[in-house]
């Protein structure tokens, strides 16, 4: 398996969930969002996705024949100021690597899609049908990697099967690994954060048509979506045929639960200040989630807001830096 961002966040622990499914992996990552220490589940080839020829040796060296392909920028916010890093990086880079599969013959991917190819929902929960018409550049650079994949299955048999994130969270259970983004732009560890006397935690806009106000989200456990991808691969290696599918909870969560949740876990008061909405921040947005359960068999285990805190906090307790590698 080669899993491109497999030094990131979710792609580290998906590589942990296939190496632990008996998959020899190889990460294949060039550091700049992710952490040598996390790619422990394999080999770690250090690389640039946007450089073909290197990808295609790493397939053929390692007789590669699937990809995950997790490597990406996914600032929603840099991506509105600097749309040309997320159209190279997030388009050309996923196209380099597809080339790649086509010339060495490698037939399966899985690619990390997200909710945010959507843009502002018509109505929630949110269903694959829904029409996807994003509203950043981040999410049009999904959307154009999805909607190139039947092209690249039409022409070279490469079968994919692309997935839907909604709010990715929460840590490895076993405490190998977590969630290190600098700067960090996730709720959940930010409240930490700010739990833990570091940047305190702005709410962005407290007066959304939801029960407290707070926008509402979606928040899936990583080991989750690392479960999800296994299952997706293992789906199109038995012949099941291509598709995309959400992977959420189903369960929205506001903005004040998860600071509420963040104190009563940690035991610690959660500093926050209102600021004013963002542009783009839909009020709500949680997925039908029902579609990846039906058809890839896959039941989150950690579906509960307090466990996915409890398992972010675990992590950051034990390491309050990060991976302080830098
Ligand atoms: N975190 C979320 O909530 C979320 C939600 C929906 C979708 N996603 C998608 O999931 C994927 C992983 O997200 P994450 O949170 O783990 O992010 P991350 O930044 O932790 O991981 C991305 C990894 O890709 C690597 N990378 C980036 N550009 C690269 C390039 N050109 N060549 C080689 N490696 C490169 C980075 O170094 C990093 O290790 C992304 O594709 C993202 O769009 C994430």
């Amino acid at each position: 398996m080669l899993v491109t961002g497999g030094a990131g966040y979710i792609g580290s622990h998906a590589c942990k969930a296939l190496h632990r499914a008996g998959y020899r992996v190889v990460a294949f990552d060039n550091l700049i969002a992710g952490h040598r220490a996390a790619a422990r589940f394999g080999e770690l080839v250090e690389g640039d996705i946007a450089d073909t020829g290197a990808v295609r040796a790493a397939l053929r060296r390692h007789e590669i024949s699937a990809v995950m392909h997790f490597a990406a920028l996914l600032d929603v916010g840099e991506s509105v100021r600097e749309p040309a890093k997320y159209y190279r990086n997030n388009v050309t880079g996923a196209l380099s690597v597809l080339e790649a599969m086509a010339a060495e013959s490698v037939r399966r991917f899985v690619f990390s899609s997200t909710c945010a190819t959507y843009g502002e929902p018509l109505e929630t929960p949110i269903a694959e049908t829904h029409p996807q018409k994003p509203i950043n550049s981040y999410g049009e650079s999904k959307l154009a990697i999805e909607r190139a994949l039947p092209h690249f299955e039409r022409a070279h048999g490469i079968r994919f099967v692309a997935l839907r994130y909604f709010n990715a969270s929460g840590a490895d259970p076993d405490g190998e690994i977590g969630e290190d983004h600098s700067p960090e732009i996730h709720v959940i560890p930010r409240a930490i954060e700010a739990a833990t006397g570091g940047r305190g935690l702005q709410v962005f806009g407290d007066d959304y048509p939801t029960p407290d106000g707070t926008c509402l989200r979606d928040y899936v456990h990583v080991a989750d979506l690392a479960d999800a991808h296994v299952k997706a691969l293992e789906r199109i290696a038995g012949g099941g045929a291509s598709g995309a599918y959400n992977l959420g909870t189903g369960r929205p969560h506001s903005v004040r639960e998860v600071i509420d949740t963040v104190a009563r876990v940690t035991g610690r008061d959660v500093p926050w200040t209102l600021a004013p909405r963002r542009a783009g921040d839909p009020a709500v947005l949680y997925a039908a989630a029902d579609e990846a359960r039906r058809v890839l068999g896959w039941t989150p285990r950690f579906a509960d807001l307090d466990t996915i805190v409890r398992t972010a906090w675990d992590w950051h307790r034990a390491h309050p830096k990060g991976y302080d590698e830098k």
